[in-house]
């Protein structure tokens, strides 16, 4: 609960969680994360960007108290998830006068979602206005950063950009800007990975959209603020590209040691033929690593113990989000191994629809591998450093 001032009359008036540890029920959250709100005080408007999680409601209203917020005239929706949007019900309490000012969709979802009334709504479209007396928003609608209402502020004056998810970072911190270039790094990238990996080439085109702004700062609204918005809009660029590593990722499972020792097998014939490879045991594996493996990753190969004919369940659970992530990945393959017979090679096979993969020749056993199967697994290996130096990634 502290409030801070970025730029003159514009303030950090959101809410650090520290203790959060999942989000959507689904993501981890290794280190916490924020819902950041902002305050800016125009000469005869004042106008508030996003508000907090409900959880953080509290921390919000301090700190519009310790600023002595005495009125809001506008509450601008960026997006409509609840982390961000779900404390504006509260603040159109507390500020009757207030108006929630967003794009048609957005407004559809409040509505939808928090029951905010029609009347309170000003709607904006694409590059539209609103002056606050000395300071200026524009709107810049962004749909589908994951939610198909998503939109952008810039503050024109002050040369920021206010990006709610996108560009964002799960990362509780104290700083408000960000000084650990490296942490930030990797807690945006799994956000990405996690939440906009699915929309990359959308996001290719907001980053396209966003290039000839002229912006000093990027408040996000998690995570901390970018001084030096060039380090977040490279990382994104990169992420976006086609480009891929010569990268292997491994989920796996393994009941009684056979896939185990397969997979770790194969995990020597990679590195031997010098790719990197990324093993995710889905016993003890964070789902957001795996994830962000898939960002850069040419091949996955998923190695799974035959399980009621089919795959490990967890293979099959890791595997559809693997498909729904939609990562640039150029190749996909199936090991494992089984005791008497099932559809696990053709199980996986139907659940990477939405992947451009050439799928690879399957290496499944029967027990525990033997000489031959690891002949097999070599020629896998083999196969796989071909498919990445015809690519020029070796
Ligand atoms: C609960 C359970 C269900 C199984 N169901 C099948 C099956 O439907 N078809 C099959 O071929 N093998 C089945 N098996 C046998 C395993 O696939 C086989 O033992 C395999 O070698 C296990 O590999 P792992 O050591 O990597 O766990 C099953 C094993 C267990 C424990
Ligand atoms: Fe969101
Ligand atoms: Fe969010």
């Amino acid at each position: 609960m502290a409030v801070r001032e970025i730029k003159k009359d514009v303030y950090y008036v959101g809410a650090i969680d520290w203790d959060r540890r999942l989000f959507d029920e689904l993501i981890p959250l290794p280190d916490g994360t924020s819902y950041n709100a902002y305050l800016i005080k125009g000469s005869e408007k004042i106008a508030l960007i996003d508000t907090v999680d409900p959880s953080k409601e509290h921390e919000l209203i301090e700190n519009l108290q310790k600023l002595e917020v005495e009125k809001i005239d506008y509450i601008i929706a960026n997006h409509a998830e609840q982390d961000h949007s779900g404390t504006i019900p509260e603040i159109l309490e507390l500020y009757p006068e207030a108006k929630v000012v967003t794009n048609t969709r957005c407004k559809d979802f409040l509505k939808d979602l928090l029951l905010i009334s029609e009347d309170r709504f000003v709607v904006v479209n694409d590059h539209e206005t609103l002056s606050i007396g000395d300071k200026t928003l524009e709107f810049i609608l962004a749909p589908w950063v994951h939610w198909p209402e998503t939109m952008f502020t810039y503050l024109r004056e002050d040369k920021i950009l206010f990006t709610c998810d996108f560009l964002g970072s799960h990362l509780a911190t104290s700083d408000l800007f960000i000084t650990d270039e490296t942490k930030v790094y990797e807690a945006a990238k799994r956000y990405y990975a996690e939440i906009m990996m699915p929309f990359r080439k959308i996001i290719k085109k907001h980053l396209e959209k966003i290039r000839d702004l002229e912006i000093e700062t990027i408040a996000p609204s998690h995570g901390p603020i970018y001084n030096r918005p060039e380090f977040i809009l490279n990382a994104y660029k990169e992420w976006v590209s086609d480009d891929v590593k010569n990268e292997v990722v491994i989920p796996y499972i393994s009941m009684h040691g056979s896939t185990d020792k397969m997979v770790h097998y194969f995990i020597d014939a990679l590195i031997e033929r010098g790719i990197t490879v990324k093993p995710f045991n889905l016993t003890k594996a964070d789902i957001g690593e795996l994830a962000m493996a898939l960002v850069d990753a040419a091949t996955i190969v998923i190695a799974s113990p035959m399980v009621l004919a089919g795959a490990h369940p967890n293979i099959v659970c890791a595997t559809y989000l693997v498909n729904a992530l939609k990562p640039k990945l150029k190749f996909a393959c199936v090991i494992g191994s089984y005791g008497w017979g099932g559809k696990m090679v053709k199980q996986i096979k139907e659940m990477l629809t939405n992947l451009k993969v050439e799928i690879l020749e399957p290496v499944v056993v029967k027990g525990y591998p033997k000489e031959e199967d690891f002949k097999s697994l070599d020629m896998l290996a083999d196969e796989i450093f071909k498919k990445h130096e015809e690519l020029g990634l070796i």
